[in-house]
């Protein structure tokens, strides 16, 4: 229970107790259970300990020899400010509990302490940390970011939704975000969430779309050991694992009429009951929904809950599609040069008049997506200071080169520019290529000859430059 099913590495626990016979029994029952532990019978101690090693939780006594509990703690916030910090505590002393949560820990255990509650708590701030390790990742990548959060536009539509984002940044009010597949919509999730009181909490992501029906509920709200086969842990869910922060909830078109009964209570009543527990959790946090379906069509067709739509819908963001907006394309064409331009280490100055002709004229279905992607490419491929027409998926007019309305057609085309594609990125090798196209080195021999591609394509600069 005590294994990281990520590394199998047990998870270290320091406890830190002067009571020897209560310091070793938690140790021998935190061994059992797969813990790795080590003992301190003093503050002092204990932090030379961690001072020594990584430890994942501390389990700290308040009143010890030498250096007491909420000094440990202060200690243990210095080195490793994210190490989940469990205090005990006896029935007379709970203001120290008290201040023990307000100088940061992460939870406490009343003496005499209960066995079970023990292992409860140990796990649940386990797992609390090992998801806003996860996160902060993401806040301290965003940090180091120039732009608005990342987000790149000087269209009207644009400045009007950064002046929204800014007015977010006092309140916590649910939103929904609309859009069309790209165009920003989990970008803007991150910048109300990291712009705005809640940036130094969790930020959590929820593709609805990607659970399967019959687990969504026990992965929103937790579930409890034995709530069901195969849960044979506790297990905290995203709305908790989120609090204070916020939950981001993508795709939430996707949610069968039954889930989003139980979300509107969560957010009605803001408590969470576990799958299998009648013990409600209190929470207290912002959704952001996002969705590319339109939300107020699907009330009228009776498949979205109209209360669940006024309850998370308090403010609304409506992405443009990039063709609404074309005056930031050349804007983005260079935030995305850059990114791409540092990461392959290139030195490609910008575009010519032709290929930005290009890029403004074409439809961009897969909006800033495909943009990104569009220059992804090209950077990887050119072989100048400039990025050309001939560069481009398409031609000036914005047209995909020699593609007509057939669709038997258009596909052949894709697969032709796909293996192209895959076979400057794998420099040629045959083989490699199938590989990663997931097909026999003989059937890309027959799709070379069925797409036209030269099969020495590469081989021969003559080959390579009549791509
Ligand atoms: N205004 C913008 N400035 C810079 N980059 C952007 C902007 N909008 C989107 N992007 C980039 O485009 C890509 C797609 O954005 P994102 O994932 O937020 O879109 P989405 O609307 O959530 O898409 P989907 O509906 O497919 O999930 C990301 O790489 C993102 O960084
Ligand atoms: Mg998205």
């Amino acid at each position: 229970m005590g294994i990281n099913p990520c590394s199998r590495m047990p998870k270290s626990v320091l406890i830190a107790e002067d009571e020897t016979v209560l310091r070793e029994s938690l140790a021998e029952l935190l061994k059992e259970e797969g813990y790795e532990v080590l003992q301190a019978p003093d503050g002092q101690a204990a932090y030379q300990i961690a001072l020594d090693r990584p430890v994942d939780l501390v389990l700290s006594d308040v009143r010890m020899p030498v250096m007491d509990g909420i000094a440990l703690l202060g200690h243990i916030q210095k080195i490793a400010p994210h190490t989940p910090f469990v205090v005990m505590t006896a029935y007379g002393t709970i203001e120290s509990a008290v201040q023990a949560m307000r100088a940061g820990a992460y939870d406490y255990l009343l003496k005499p302490v209960q066995f079970d509650d023990v292992l409860m708590k140990v796990q649940r701030a386990l797992q609390f940390a090992e998801m806003w390790r996860s996160q902060r990742v993401i806040t301290e990548q965003l940090a180091e970011e120039s732009t608005f959060h990342n987000l790149v536009g000087n269209s009207k539509s644009m400045i009007k939704l950064f002046d929204t984002v800014r007015k977010l940044s006092t309140v916590k009010s649910n939103v929904v975000i609309c859009g069309e597949s790209g165009t920003g919509k989990e970008l803007f999730a991150r910048a109300i969430h990291y712009n705005g009181v809640t940036r130094e909490k969790p930020f959590v992501a929820v593709n609805c779309g990607g659970i399967p029906e019959t687990l969504i509920e026990s992965e929103l709200f937790g579930y409890k050991r034995g709530a069901f086969t195969g849960a044979n842990r506790d297990k905290i869910g995203y709305f908790e694992a989120a609090n204070n922060g916020t939950l981001f909830l993508d795709e939430i078109s996707t949610l069968k009429l039954g889930v989003q009964s139980s979300l509107l209570r969560v957010l009605e009543e803001k408590v969470v009951v576990p799958v299998g527990d009648t013990h409600p959790r209190q929470i207290d946090l912002r959704v952001i929904a996002a969705s590319n379906q339109d939300l107020e069509k699907m009330v009228e067709e009776k498949l979205f809950r109209e209360d669940l739509l006024f309850r998370l819908n308090v403010v609304k963001l409506v992405l443009p599609p990039l063709r609404q907006r074309k005056e930031d394309i050349p804007e983005l064409v260079h935030h995305f040069l850059d990114k791409y331009t540092t990461k392959t280490n290139k030195s490609v100055l910008g575009l010519t008049n032709g290929a930005m002709r290009a890029l403004l004229n074409y439809e961009w279905r897969g909006n800033v997506r495909e943009l990104e992607n569009v220059i992804e490419r090209a950077v990887i491929f050119a072989e100048g200071r400039e990025i050309g027409v001939e560069d481009m998926p398409f031609n000036a007019d914005g047209i995909s080169d020699d593609v007509g309305e057939d669709l038997k057609e258009a596909l052949s085309q894709f697969e032709r520019q796909h293996i192209l594609y895959s076979l400057r990125r794998h420099n040629y090798d045959k083989a490699e290529v199938a590989r990663h196209l997931g097909i026999g080195v003989s059937s890309l021999y027959r799709k070379l000859d069925e797409l036209n591609i030269p099969k020495n394509v590469g081989e021969t600069s003559a080959g390579s430059s009549s791509i």
